[in-house]
C-alpha cells in the first residue's frame, strides 16, 4: 500500500515536520519502506503507479496523518477503576484499592472480559504501542499477550514481579524470589513462541518497584536482563514515600539500587522518577535507560512535577505514559496536555503565598512540539524500537485525524490555521471523535477501511 495525505511527524525534540501531500510507502511486513516528499519526479511517477495498481489510498482531504501514541507506562488491570480512589496517599492506595484488584486477576475469565476492554478503548484512542504492567499472575499476564495480538496493539507485557512479605499482601505476592522469577521466565518464553506473534508483542522484566521486592527477587530479575537482553519496566522514585523506603532499605537512591541489581540498562523504562537526583540522571544517562513521564499520576500520587527539561537538558531519553489507574485518562492526547500544564506550573511555581521572585523554576516549560514528541518518537526511542515516526524502516503504526468530527470542540479554519497550527490545535483540543482511523503495522485496527 501506499498512503498520501499531510502527514505531521516530531522525529526531533522541539521540530514538527510536515509533508504535505507526501507519499507513504508500506511493505508487506506493515514497515515504511519509503517517504516520498511531495514535488519530486519519484512523486509523480510512484503516485501513479500505486494508481494503477490500486494500492493508493488516499487520506480524506484537510485530515492529518500523525504517528500513533506510545503509552509509556500503564498498568491494564487497573482499567475498572480508572477514576476512582484518587483520594489517598500511593501506599494506601496500593493495599486498600488497587492489590485487591489486580488481585481478581487470578480469574481469567475476569482478566479476558477487563483487558478486552482496555485494548480496545486504547487503540480507539490512538495509543499504538503500550508498555503493560500486568499483574502477579502468569496466566493473565498470557491473557493480555493474547488480546493485543487479537486485537493487533503493538505492547510490551510484563508480569509483575512483588514478593515482600513486609510490603505485599499473603493474597497478592509472588510465593517466593523464585516463583517471581520463574514466572517472569514462563512469559518470557510463552511471548518467544506464541505462534500469532510476529514481532508485536515483546515480553519485559517487570519488578513492580523496589518496596515490594526482596534482594534475591531484584538479584534474579537483574541476571535474567543480562541473560535475555529483554525491555525491563518499574517505578523509580516515585513518591516522598517510595524514595524515602529506598534511602532507608539500602542507603541508596532507586536509581543506583537498580543499577546495582542489573536492572538499569538500555531497554529500561523508569517510571515517574520525579525524585532523580543529579547523579541519578548522570547514570540513567549512562546507561541509556529510558523515562516514562506520567505528569496527571503525578499530581495525584507522587507530591511532585517531573523536572522533565533538567532531565532533557541531560540527555535522558523521555517518553509519556498514563499511569492507568493513578492517571484517570487513558488518552494520551490528554496526557500531551497535562504534561504541558505540569511543566507550566513547575516553571511558573503555584503557591501564592510565596514570594513571586522564588516561586517556580525558570526554564521549566514545554509546548505542544515537545509534549508531541514525547508521546510518539519520544516513547519510540525510549523503547529502541522503531515506532513514533514516519522514515523508513520504522512500523507504519499512524492515527488520522479528521479536524472536523461531529462531536469534537476541534475546529481547523483554511483562512485562518496553518497546517502547523492544526498540529498544535489537536494537541490542545482533539479527542477521540477526532480519531478516524488508527493503523498498527501497516493494517487497519479501527476506523474506515482505509
Ligand atoms: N508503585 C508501585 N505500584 C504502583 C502502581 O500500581 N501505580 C503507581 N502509580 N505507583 C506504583
Ligand atoms: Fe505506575
Amino acid at each position: 500500500k501506499t498512503i498520501t495525505g499531510t502527514f505531521c511527524h516530531a522525529p526531533v525534540l522541539g521540530q514538527i515536520e510536515i509533508l504535505k501531500g507526501a507519499l507513504v510507502e508500506i511493505d508487506g511486513e506493515g514497515r515504511i519502506a519509503d517517504v516520498i516528499p511531495a514535488g519530486s519526479a519519484a512523486h509523480v511517477e510512484k503516485r501513479a503507479a500505486a494508481e494503477a495498481a490500486g494500492t493508493l489510498v488516499v487520506a480524506p482531504a484537510k485530515s492529518y496523518v500523525l504517528p500513533g501514541f506510545v503509552d509509556l507506562h500503564i498498568h491494564a488491570p487497573q482499567y475498572p477503576q480508572l477514576g476512582k480512589a484518587l483520594d489517598v496517599p500511593l501506599e494506601v492506595w496500593l493495599q486498600q484499592h488497587t492489590f485487591p484488584l489486580e488481585a481478581r486477576y487470578a480469574d481469567l475469565a475476569f482478566a479476558r472480559r477487563h483487558y478486552s476492554a482496555l485494548v480496545e478503548d486504547l487503540i480507539a484512542n490512538g495509543t499504538t504501542t503500550a508498555l503493560y504492567f500486568a499483574t502477579q499472575h502468569v496466566e493473565a499476564s498470557m491473557a493480555l499477550v493474547d488480546i493485543c495480538l487479537e486485537k493487533g496493539q503493538r505492547a510490551l507485557v510484563g508480569k509483575v514481579a512483588m514478593d515482600n512479605p513486609a510490603e505485599c499482601p499473603e493474597y497478592y505476592r509472588d510465593a517466593s524470589a523464585e516463583e517471581g522469577i520463574a514466572g517472569t521466565k514462563a512469559l518470557i518464553d510463552y511471548v518467544a513462541a506464541h505462534p500469532e506473534n510476529h514481532g508485536l508483542v515483546h515480553p519485559v522484566i517487570t519488578p513492580r518497584f523496589v518496596p515490594s521486592c526482596t534482594d534475591p527477587l531484584l538479584e534474579g530479575l537483574g541476571k535474567l536482563a543480562r541473560e535475555c537482553g529483554c525491555h525491563v519496566q518499574t517505578h523509580c522514585s516515585e513518591s516522598d514515600w517510595a524514595h524515602g523506603y529506598v534511602l532507608d532499605r539500602f542507603g541508596r537512591t532507586d536509581a543506583e539500587t537498580l543499577d546495582r541489581f542489573g536492572l538499569m540498562t538500555r531497554r529500561t523504562v523508569l517510571a515517574h522518577s520525579n525524585f532523580l537526583t543529579d547523579g541519578d540522571m548522570d547514570l540513567i544517562h549512562a546507561r541509556g535507560a529510558g523515562v516514562a513521564h506520567c505528569p496527571l499520576s503525578n499530581a495525584y500520587f507522587a507530591n511532585s512535577v517531573f523536572p522533565l527539561r533538567a532531565a532533557l537538558a541531560k540527555g535522558v531519553r523521555v517518553g509519556l505514559g498514563t499511569d492507568i489507574s493513578g492517571g484517570p485518562t487513558a488518552s494520551m492526547i490528554e496526557a500531551q496536555r497535562m504534561a504541558i500544564a505540569a511543566s507550566r506550573m513547575l516553571e511558573t511555581g503555584v503557591d501564592p503565598a510565596q514570594p513571586q521572585e522564588t516561586r517556580g523554576r525558570p526554564g521549566s516549560r514545554i509546548d505542544f512540539d515537545v509534549a508531541f514528541h514525547l508521546a510518539t518518537a519520544g516513547g519510540g526511542d525510549a523503547l529502541d524500537l522503531p515506532v513514533g515516526q514516519f522514515a523508513p524502516g520504522f512500523h507504519f503504526d499512524a492515527i488520522l485525524v479528521d479536524p472536523d468530527a461531529p462531536g469534537s470542540t476541534m475546529r481547523v479554519w483554511d483562512d485562518i490555521d496553518s497546517d502547523e497550527d492544526a498540529l498544535q490545535k489537536i494537541v490542545y483540543t482533539a479527542s477521540k471523535a477526532n480519531l478516524a482511523a488508527v493503523w498498527i503495522g501497516g493494517r487497519p485496527v479501527t476506523g474506515a477501511a482505509l
